[in-house]
């Protein structure tokens, strides 16, 4: 019996290890690892031979088809994770929103309302809770039993998705117990709010105010008191979309001290600044996303973050919003533009281009931060997150000479600009697997909606 696919000659990539191989896959999971496997019999042969094999990206902070600042995000579950396949990504975990008065099982229901039959890779969903009864700490247990093992709390956004401390210590305290992780929104909300308030007073009403309202010190005061909420609740915390050195400081303080914190940074804060705002009349709404850009000089202490293991996982944050139509709701006041950007589709890419082809990091690195520990701490490994015999195919075959210019004319995602406009990459998928199924070879998609399954998660574990 000959396998159903072979990858042959590829330069084979994990978190710890570099070796030329074949893979071999059979029934969507990889079936042999080794040298001159046996090709007879087998239906397709993919020569790698220059390339390297990836395992599937794993983005774990997306929000398709979100309504969020009286709008919805503009890519679905179709849309959104067909541009995520071309970028590479494989398994995504997109968030589930509890609105206030609403049980976590009507969010969950309603979320995989929207993903199923439209959903080209693997999925599930961390649950947004933004009303916490003593109700709602049974559920947090019933779902981890049943595989929904993440929850986002919100520190910023009071009066929408804003937890007060008590809540969130409740809901820490909880996961203490059954092992689900919390991912948390840090930023202090309320003095966020007065500073929005006094700017808004003094008619600061252009899309860079949305940055200049938010500083830095209250991202990083909202870090730290949500690690100190985590250790006094005897849990572990992962801090979403780092964007400054004042918060990255705090948590990794908290990791020499051996605190399980872990801290998430996205591509637009390790290429973008506060300078993108310097562009004519509204077109800084493009880079309205929260927390905001920050000065450049960021930037290099978040690479060196990722570099030093201060900071674990690169997600996108991806939440588009069309600049005609949507982005212009907030044309007058920027506190009505709607907060996100879009990144989905080119992760893998960024930060292959400035981890490791920049020479900041290894290959090894680029392959933990964007597959390996996202799928160790949100309980999917090893399903996903590496190539090892039994795991599921989910594979990249990338080419680390090809380059790439980013542009909204060429991406794949829905929404009318690109925040990474004009950025050249090196380093690009050439084709990519989804459970043994090729679902991209190059510009051309292969792929079909609804062939992603949710997935079951296992509780945090410590990468
Ligand atoms: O601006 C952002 N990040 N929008 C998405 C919601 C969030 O806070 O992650
Ligand atoms: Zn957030
Ligand atoms: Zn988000």
């Amino acid at each position: 019996m000959g396998f159903d696919t072979i990858i042959t000659n590829g330069r084979v990539v994990t978190a710890t290890d570099t070796y030329t191989s074949d893979v071999a896959i059979t029934e969507g999971k990889i079936a042999a690892i080794g040298q001159g496997l046996p090709r007879d019999n087998a239906r397709k042969i993919i020569d790698a031979a220059g390339k390297y094999v990836f395992p599937g990206g794993i983005d774990v902070h997306t929000h398709l088809d979100m309504p969020f600042g009286g709008t919805t995000s503009s890519d679905d579950f179709e849309t959104g994770t067909r541009a995520a396949a071309f970028g590479g990504t494989t398994t995504l975990i997109d968030f589930a929103i509890q609105y206030k008065g609403q049980t976590l099982r009507e969010a969950l229901d309603n979320w995989m309302k929207k993903a199923e039959g439209k959903a080209v890779c693997d999925y599930s969903f961390h649950c947004i809770i933004t009303d916490l009864a003593d109700a709602q700490i049974d559920e947090m247990n019933a779902l981890v039993r049943e595989g929904v093992t993440s929850f986002k709390l919100f520190m910023a956004y009071p009066g929408v998705f804003m937890l007060d401390d008590a809540s969130i210590f409740k809901a820490l305290r909880a996961t203490g117990q059954n092992g689900g992780l919390v991912c948390m929104h840090a930023e202090n909300g309320g003095a966020i709010d007065v500073i929005v308030r006094q700017a808004l007073a003094e008619g600061k009403k252009a899309p860079k105010y949305h940055a200049l309202t938010r500083p830095t010190t209250a991202e990083a005061e909202a870090t730290a008191r949500a690690i100190a909420l985590a250790e006094m609740a005897g849990s572990p915390v992962y801090i979403v979309h780092m964007s400054c050195n004042d918060a990255l400081e705090k948590v990794r303080e908290a990791r020499d001290r051996g605190v399980p914190v872990y801290g998430e940074t996205c591509p637009q804060y390790l290429y973008l600044s506060i300078e993108n705002f310097d562009v004519p009349g509204f077109e800084g709404a493009k880079y309205v996303f929260t927390p905001p850009l920050r000065e450049k000089w960021h930037q290099e202490k978040l690479w060196n973050g990722l570099k030093r293991d201060h900071l674990q996982v690169v997600s996108t944050d991806h939440c588009p919003f069309c600049f005609k139509e949507q982005k212009e709701l907030g044309r007058d006041d920027f506190t009505k533009i709607p907060n996100g950007g879009p990144g989905i589709e080119h992760r893998m890419s960024l930060i292959y281009s400035g981890g490791v082809a920049q020479g900041r990091f290894s290959v090894n690195r680029c392959v933990e931060l964007v597959s390996t520990t996202p799928a160790k701490l949100f309980g999917l490994y090893p399903r996903k997150g590496t190539i090892a015999t039994g795991s599921d195919a989910d594979l990249v075959i990338f080419d680390p000479e090809r380059k790439h210019t980013i542009s909204a004319k060429t991406h794949h995602m829905r929404v009318d600009y690109s925040m990474f406009e004009g950025i050249e990459v090196r380093g690009m998928p050439d084709q990519v697997l989804s459970r043994g199924r090729m679902i991209v070879d190059r510009d051309e998609f292969l792929g079909r909606a609804g062939s992603g399954e949710f997935l079951r998660r296992s509780t945090y574990s410590q990468p």
